[in-house]
């Protein structure tokens, strides 16, 4: 079979970086074009210093670099709003494209302008661009030519969310609060004052206060394909720590007993989704370096009225299942490919 080109936007950023390692050992896709902005006009190994020969001397564009007409599929993991005109011009030159930003995920331009604080530069395409979160989405994912890649905090919330609330097993009628962490490389690759090793090693903070972004995206989407109107108190923290998502769960509502069957019936044929049995729980160190998402979760005593009392957490590597390894499982959808192919199962150990 002919090897698809690809092109990947932003290739010296961390999910840039993580995208090139999966695409080089893709037996599918072939890494034609690296897109920069600073770095534009070095080599890619002047950059990333992990990088083997031949790709390692491959030079990096400039952002606004023409496309070859070869090229098939676009990957951009570009800053939210650079992203948008990138899409705009590869949709433009009738590239299938995934986006790695924020700038696709809201369904309308008011919710992005609302979570973003900017108004979209291209609200005429979000109507044809598909939220990718692949085990709920894959057949719209493959009948499109746009994917927004869900952002890594929504995808760790809303993998175990979306089947308890299609069950209407949850009590929506609070807040649900979610607390969750994730190391470092979150935030990117750029540098900034409050990622400095001296600011975060041996400590821990919260950020995004009073509401993260992503509190937006997790309520359009678990009340999209949850079915069931959701408001969510999200407070997340920045571990010192290179990789890897933790989100707990404060869920209340009946039959607990029945959730871990629920979820394990829902994910019965989703091979990046494990729920574990009782008395595990899951771990970052556990899926660091995979494209899985694990969920365990605790039962606490009933409250006084009644409710049943459920502690979910989910465990996700941010820049695999968070970010490029499910651009790479959309990708994947949307060429006709098994979800899997060329996609790490297994977490590295230690
Ligand atoms: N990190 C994560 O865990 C994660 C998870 C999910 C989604 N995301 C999203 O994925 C996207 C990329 O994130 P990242 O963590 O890889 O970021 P990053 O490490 O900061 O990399 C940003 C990339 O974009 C390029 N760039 C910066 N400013 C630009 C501009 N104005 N125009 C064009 N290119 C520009 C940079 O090029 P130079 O190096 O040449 O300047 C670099 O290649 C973001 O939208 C982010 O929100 C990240």
């Amino acid at each position: 079979m002919q090897l698809i080109n690809v092109a990947i936007l932003g290739a010296t950023g961390y999910t840039g970086a993580e995208l090139i390692r999966l695409l080089d050992a893709h037996p599918y896709f072939h890494v034609s074009h690296l897109g920069a902005h600073s770095q534009a006009g070095r080599t890619l190994g002047e950059v990333l210093p992990g990088i083997q020969e031949p790709l390692a001397r491959q030079r990096l564009q400039a952002a606004d670099a023409p496309l070859a007409d070869d090229i098939e599929l676009v990957f951009t993991a570009l800053p939210h709003t650079a992203a948008a005109n990138a899409v705009a011009s590869a949709l433009a030159a009738g590239k299938k494209v995934v986006d790695l930003s924020a700038d696709f995920r809201h369904q309308q331009a008011a919710t992005y302008a609302e979570a973003y604080g900017v108004a979209h530069a291209h609200p005429e395409l979000l109507a044809q661009a598909v939220y990718g979160l692949s085990e709920w989405q894959a057949a719209h994912i493959a009948a499109t030519s746009l994917v927004a890649n869900p952002g890594c905090y929504p995808t760790s919330v809303l993998l175990p969310l979306i089947p308890l609330l299609r069950a209407a097993v949850v009590d929506t009628t609070q807040r649900i609060i979610i607390d969750a962490k994730s190391g470092a490389s979150g935030a990117g690759r750029t540098p900034k004052t409050g990622l400095l090793y001296g600011e975060i090693n041996e400590g821990l903070s919260a950020y995004g206060l009073p509401r993260h972004r992503h509190a937006w995206e997790m309520e359009e989407w678990a009340t999209a394909l949850g079915k069931t109107a959701v408001e969510v108190r999200f407070v997340p923290h920045i571990l010192p720590m290179t990789r890897g998502m933790l989100s707990t769960i404060h869920l209340r509502g009946h039959d607990a007993g029945q959730w871990r069957g629920l979820l394990q019936q829902a994910y019965a044929d989703a091979p990046f989704v494990r729920v574990l049995d009782e008395g595990v729980l899951p771990s970052t160190k556990g899926v660091a370096g995979s494209n899985r998402c694990d969920i365990g979760l605790a039962y606490g005593a009933s409250g006084r009225d009644g409710l049943d009392e459920v502690t979910v957490i989910s465990c996700i590597d941010n820049l695999l299942k968070g970010a490029s390894g499910q651009a790479v499982q959309n990708a994947n959808l949307m060429f006709g490919f098994d979800a899997t192919t060329g996609l790490p199962l297994h977490a590295q150990w230690p």
